[in-house]
């Protein structure tokens, strides 16, 4: 059976106390720590770099990260994030001149490389590359903040990404990302979705224990 990934976003922590945080949602069961890097020019929003998650790893906190660049330019970025040990690094096709180069840059570290196609992106950008990715993030809202409205007719992409890589059997994990509550995780799991990007709807909840356990038994009731 396939894994299913809790994924938190931490553009939605507490960054005056990043670090503990972290230990938090790893603790209680999260998967991988989402890692959303803004450039103020991609997106209009400015977040965060490499040395903060040097500093992160430096301190000793133990995690896997899934990095999110929302960036113009990727191709400088990832030996200084794959320096880090970060096990996935997902681009934007728009962000790169040379897809596949950018591509077998990230695997040249030993990372593994993920696609993010915006809500109105084609998934055409996947017909030459799909063989090569080890992800596939569909946006389900327009990049840039946390905290907004999920994109329903994203789910019809999502079932068209899941038959893509089911029809060439390929392992491929499909990630959603934006706008993920308790209550529309059974649509993405129906439309074929096995990894969940999720920042506000656990960093703004009262107990991360509670609500990434809930967020597990509904994957897990999914599948009975
Ligand atoms: C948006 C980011 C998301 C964001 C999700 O551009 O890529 O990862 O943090 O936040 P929520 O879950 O609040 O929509
Ligand atoms: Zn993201």
């Amino acid at each position: 059976m396939k894994k299913f990934f809790i994924v938190p976003s931490i553009l939605s922590a507490n960054f005056s106390n990043l670090g503990d945080e972290i230990k938090n949602v790893i603790k209680y069961g999260a998967d991988l720590i989402h890692f959303d890097v803004m450039d103020n020019n991609y997106v209009p929003n400015l977040t965060f770099g490499p040395v903060v998650l040097k500093s992160l790893k430096k301190s000793g906190i133990k995690f896997d990260t899934d990095v999110h660049l929302m960036t113009n330019t990727v191709d400088t970025l990832i030996p200084v994030f794959a320096k880090e040990k970060v096990k996935f690094i997902t681009f934007h096709p728009e962000s790169s001149i040379h897809i596949d180069k950018t591509i077998s840059l990230i695997k040249s570290f030993g990372c593994k490389a993920g696609l993010a196609i915006n809500p109105s992106t084609s998934l055409n950008c996947l017909e030459y590359t799909i063989n090569r990715l080890d992800l596939i993030l569909i946006m389900s809202v327009n990049p840039g903040f946390g905290k907004q409205k999920f994109l329903t007719y994203v789910l019809k992409k999502i079932e068209k990404v899941r038959n893509l890589i089911d029809k060439n059997n390929l392992n491929i994990i499909l990630e959603v990302d934006g706008g993920i509550k308790k209550d529309n995780i059974s649509d993405l799991l129906k439309a074929g979705a096995n990894s969940f990007v999720i920042g506000s709807e656990i960093f703004c909840s009262r107990s991360y224990k509670n609500i990434i356990s809930e967020i597990r038994e509904i994957i897990d009731k999914y599948f009975i």
